[in-house]
């Protein structure tokens, strides 16, 4: 049984105080329930993360990794220095890295094999614009960003991964895709990896991701193939990111 979790991106927003009052606020109410959470701060944010959810039941991750182990990379950070300030997860491939940094699929999938031999568990994020939307290009473009990993880490690289359905037109606009446009996304992506082994296909949690909040979480998360949310604007207030967990508990 695939248990729902609820990923808060705080993206590039926060500040010491901000992140002492908002995971104060979920270590009271969110986790240890029937809903997994999860936060992903920025850089700066990690180590003050890690002390205060260490041993709780809130896991957290990075939003981003360089495929490198070490080296003259100035300004980047590798799988190995998240697992030092205890990340379980890691985001590989988001919209905003694809189009603001020029991320390719190529690129995206070294992250995603970087962060699975260091023991990190992937969140790959993958979605259309909405010029693709409306030239019926959707399932085109998603299985293009899944075979760019799946044929450098195989069916096995998602036994211990997550994929993130983020329509690109849904992020940050407040425009949410209806639950039966997300779940037909969701349905294709299972049944792609099931094509390749049922097992991993149906263990695997696939989130949606694009302007998730307390009132239609519900409704998305109840859907067959949608286990739980890659949450951006409401993962920061903690009333609204509790609205989430709770909506589904
Ligand atoms: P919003 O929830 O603000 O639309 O952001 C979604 C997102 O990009 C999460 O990674």
């Amino acid at each position: 049984m695939r248990r729902i979790l609820v990923a808060g991106n705080w993206k590039m927003h926060g500040s010491g105080a901000m992140v002492q009052v908002l995971l104060e606020g979920l270590l009271a109410r969110a986790g240890g329930g029937e809903v997994d959470v999860a936060v992903f701060p920025p850089y700066p944010y990690l180590a003050q993360t890690r002390s205060l959810l260490r041993g709780s039941s809130i896991s957290w991750g990075a939003q981003n990794l360089n495929p490198v182990a070490q080296g003259a990379h100035t300004g980047e950070v590798s799988a190995g220095m998240l697992l030092d300030f205890g990340c379980r997860y890691v985001l590989v491939g988001h919209s905003e890295r694809r189009t603001l940094y020029a991320e390719s699929d190529q690129d995206v999938a070294d992250r995603f094999q970087a962060a699975l031999e260091a023991g990190l568990e992937p969140v790959l994020c993958v979605g259309e614009t909405l010029e693709e939307r409306e030239s019926g290009d959707t399932e085109a473009v998603v299985e293009r960003q899944l075979e760019a990993v799946l044929s450098q880490s195989g069916i096995e690289g998602f036994a211990r991964a997550i994929v993130a359905y983020e329509p690109v037109w849904a992020i940050g606009t407040g425009k949410t895709a209806t639950p039966e446009q997300a779940q037909d996304v969701h349905a294709f992506i299972r049944n792609k990896f099931a094509s390749q082994d049922d097992i991993i296909a149906g263990q695997l949690r696939i989130l949606y991701g694009g302007s998730v909040n307390g009132s239609n979480a519900a409704d998305l998360f109840t859907r067959e193939d949608i286990d739980g949310g890659l949450v951006g604007g409401a993962s920061l207030k903690v009333e609204d990111f509790l609205a989430i967990c709770e909506a589904v508990a």
